[in-house]
């Protein structure tokens, strides 16, 4: 095995050969990263965005720096919701899904509010679509659960939560709308959905985990070129360095998400994140634990609120009992 619960050798994976997971978001940045890291320690990795040339350009940056990476792309927009239901049907006739991480999301919101499906745009895109794709995912992943143990959703939290120090939500934020409150709100409720999703996974008795990783502070601008996919300028990166001692690469950044994905010391429920808060190597933070990050937005009270508004956002309601083993 690659580490213990303080310590993980992102370069020596475990062989992730015959394991299928999906990536959402994974044209740039963290999820690009991370499916990488994936295809290269074996996976069938499923690419997801959506722009097809950035996704054809992602698809081919590894095939070309992974020598036998399987792979396939899916176009999914989390913000489209008849294309994320589709996309979670034919996923469904899959051999397998084995996991998925959640990565998908706006981290420079718009100064002004803007709406799309008739939500606030960063609510739609960071929160609602994800919990519409793992609610469609949930059978398919709840398979994998039972037959290989496998089955786990990975939510993308953030540091930036720690300073949200209230346990409201105004998810609209028609009247007090800034970019900066819409991203850490958006994190904020993605935390309380994998807390409360492993609460109502215990509850039905779903083979399934969620957990939640963050990559703490990773910049483009500190991490390597590659063609197509971090093409960065020389001003950002050297603004990116001066912020070296608190920041690190998205090559580093995505070992918490994929650590989250595939270490069986991974529990239900439990953050995965930088051993130092913004940069290091990712650690498991137990869920018995809560830490400032994830303290507030553990709540259950907190859970079942921000819940109830997905459902109803997106009408949606998790398939719990389509997603039991045929023998409960
Ligand atoms: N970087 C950090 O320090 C940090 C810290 C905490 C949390 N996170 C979280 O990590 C995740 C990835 O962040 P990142 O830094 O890698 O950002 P990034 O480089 O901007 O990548 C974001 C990815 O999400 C995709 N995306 C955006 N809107 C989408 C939509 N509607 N449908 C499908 N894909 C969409 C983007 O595709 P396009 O290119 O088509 O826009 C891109 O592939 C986010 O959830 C973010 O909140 C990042």
């Amino acid at each position: 095995m690659v580490g213990s619960r303080d310590s993980w050798d992102a370069r020596a994976l475990p062989s992730l050969a015959g394991r299928t997971y999906l990536v959402t978001g994974a044209t740039s940045g963290l999820g690009f990263f991370s499916a990488e890291q994936l295809a290269a320690a074996g996976a069938h990795v499923i690419l997801s965005g959506r722009n097809v040339n950035k996704l054809t350009a992602a698809r081919a940056a590894i095939g070309r720096r992974v020598a036998g990476a399987s792979l396939e792309s899916m176009i999914i927009d989390v913000t489209k919701r008849s294309v994320v239901r589709s996309a979670a049907a034919s996923l469904s006739s899959h051999d397998r899904l084995d996991g998925v991480i959640l990565n998908a999301g706006i981290v420079h919101p718009p100064r002004k509010r803007e709406e799309v499906d008739g939500h606030e745009v960063v609510l739609t895109t960071n929160v609602l679509g994800h919990f519409a794709l793992a609610a469609g995912l949930l059978p398919t992943l709840a398979k994998a659960g039972r037959d290989y143990g496998t089955g786990r959703m990975v939510w993308l939290g953030s540091v930036s939560t720690a300073s949200w120090k209230t346990i409201k939500v105004d998810p609209e934020l028609t009247e007090n709308y800034s970019g900066p409150r819409a991203y850490v709100q958006s994190k904020f409720m993605v935390q309380t959905l994998a807390a409360e999703a492993q609460r109502r996974l215990d509850e039905a008795n779903v083979a399934v985990t969620s957990v939640i990783a963050h990559p703490g502070y990773s910049l483009s601008g500190r991490t390597e070129a590659v063609a197509g996919v971090n093409e960065v300028r020389r001003l950002k990166r050297f603004f990116a360095n001066l912020q070296a001692p608190v920041s690190q690469s998205k090559e580093l950044g995505a070992t918490a998400q994929v650590r989250a994905l595939i270490d069986p010391l991974v529990q239900g429920g439990d953050l995965i994140g930088p051993a130092r808060t913004f940069t290091g190597p990712p650690r498991i933070y137990p869920a018995a634990k809560p830490t400032k990050l994830t303290e507030r937005s553990r709540r259950p009270e907190v859970g079942r609120d921000v819940w109830e508004f997905c459902e109803s956002a997106t009408r949606t309601v998790w398939p719990f009992t389509a997603a039991q083993s045929p023998r409960d």
